[in-house]
């Protein structure tokens, strides 16, 4: 039986402390551990986490800060982790042969230049990142800048992470992970990408959040392997996103609803001041149909209080990359295809392949990616933030922001136009449906 929803309160994973801070640098140490969680009610669950926790230890760190994160894997499996959204030098971006063994250590060095935003940390062991990740190796890693900081927007409390992923479970409470080679069939029923039928806010299912009559940030991110959602406050709750996955738009932007497809964030302020004291809010899921998926979490309005923030007419600036600037256009398609009688996903025809390197861009040009697809694939770029010049033909909606993972819908064309600035080095390109990422939708760039 699946737990009853909202009986659990929202946890909010520990902030992780530095062990060490000096003029220019903060350092962290992670210790990639098996625990077990209490997710389900009576039982244990057998996971894995940095710090033993699921979600991680969420990082806050500073924009221009060095951060050293050393991790230190105590599991039986090589890991390799990977800052979604970060800026980093290619030796530290957990290439996904990058591996750190097992009683190994290693120190990923993020020189943070780079906007404030909501970024997340999580393992990217090549052809193992979506077993690895759904054992609950993911956490959360906010960057900070001035210019956030000096806009009036809720903080503090007031300012709420919030990953969303589905899992499924046995009986036993243990999370079970089919092997993908365990006989016919088994590989295909891969294909899609793993679903599970509960819904984990910060790894509590359909959990409940007390909330003052005051303006809240939530910090949505869609940390699932496989599953896509369109989350809403109905009937007609107002959400107004303020920030995409690379930080603050130019401009706040009412909606209804935030797509999300997985590896995407949106912040987003809602104010439970549109309603009364003792009212529950339920954040939905429209795309889980009548099921338990359709449910995500619910906040409970519970007292008055004071709000000093606002959402300001003009968030920031952003230089809109002009496609008249760009030097190359680049093609790839992500679709299925058969490889040694296997079907599997691919990029322009190939699985990956470490040897190989598709793409070169030159250190500091514009470029424009046309990225076309045959089912949804959300497409995610290492290194280098994008703006989104058209998809399926249509100027994107809304305000521009930066983006480093974006949905190509069913049979969609998405063009993409980025700056390759920072370093050279290898990075990859992939599907972040994490099945999809495993069945080498995955090409490599290099940086010359
Ligand atoms: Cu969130 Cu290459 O991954
Ligand atoms: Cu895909």
């Amino acid at each position: 039986p699946l737990p009853r929803p909202f009986a659990v309160p929202l946890p909010l994973p520990p902030v992780a402390k530095p062990y060490r801070s000096d003029g220019t640098t903060d350092y962290y140490e992670l210790v990639q551990r098996a625990a077990e969680a209490d997710i389900l009610p009576g039982l244990r669950t057998p996971i894995w986490g940095y710090d033993g926790k699921f979600p991680g230890p969420t990082v806050r760190a500073r924009s221009g800060r060095r951060t050293v994160v050393r991790v230190r894997n105590t599991l039986g499996a090589p890991t390799v982790t990977h800052l979604h959204g970060g800026h980093t030098p290619p030796e530290s971006d957990g290439f996904p042969t990058d591996l750190v063994a097992p009683g190994a250590q290693r120190d990923y060095v993020f020189p943070l230049e780079q906007r404030a935003a909501t970024l997340w940390y999580h393992d990217h062991r090549m052809d193992y990142t979506g077993p690895q990740v759904w054992r609950g190796l993911a956490g959360f890693f906010l960057v900070g800048d001035e210019e956030e900081a000096a806009l009036p927007l809720p903080s503090g409390e007031r300012d709420v992470p919030l990953m969303i992923c589905d899992r499924a479970f046995h009986t036993d409470g243990t999370m079970p992970y089919p092997v993908r080679d365990d006989g016919p069939g088994a590989r295909e029923a891969f294909m899609g990408g793993l679903l599970g039928d509960v819904i984990l806010v910060n790894g509590a299912p359909w959990p409940d959040l007390a909330v003052d009559r005051a303006r809240y940030r939530l910090r949505l991110l869609n940390g699932s392997n496989a599953r896509t959602y369109e989350l809403a406050l109905p009937p007609g709750g107002k959400m107004v996103v303020i920030a995409s996955d690379g930080g603050l738009l130019t401009a706040p932007h009412p909606v209804e609803l935030v797509r999300l497809a997985p590896g995407e964030r949106a912040d987003v302020v809602v104010d439970f001041a549109a309603y009364r004291v003792g009212e529950h809010v339920e954040l939905r899921n429209l795309l889980g149909e009548e099921g338990p998926q359709s449910r995500v979490m619910r906040f409970t309005v519970a007292r008055e209080a004071r709000d000093d923030s606002a959402i300001p007419q003009t968030l920031s600036r952003i230089e809109r990359l002009d496609p008249a600037t760009a030097s190359v256009t680049r093609d790839f398609s992500f679709t299925s295809g058969s490889l040694h009688g296997h079907t599997g996903w691919m990029i322009n025809d190939k699985p990956f392949d470490v040897r190989r390197v598709d793409a070169r861009p030159k250190l500091g040009q514009v470029e424009i990616w046309r990225l076309t697809s045959d089912v949804s694939h959300p497409v995610h770029l290492h290194l280098a933030p994008f703006q989104v010049l058209s998809a399926g033909g249509e100027p994107p909606e809304g305000p521009l922001g930066w983006k480093d993972t974006v949905e190509l819908r069913e049979t969609q064309t998405v063009e993409i136009i980025t700056r390759f600035t920072g370093y050279r080095g290898r990075y990859v390109m992939h599907c972040h449906n994490l099945e999809h990422e495993d069945m080498a939708m995955m090409s490599t760039f290099e940086v010359v």
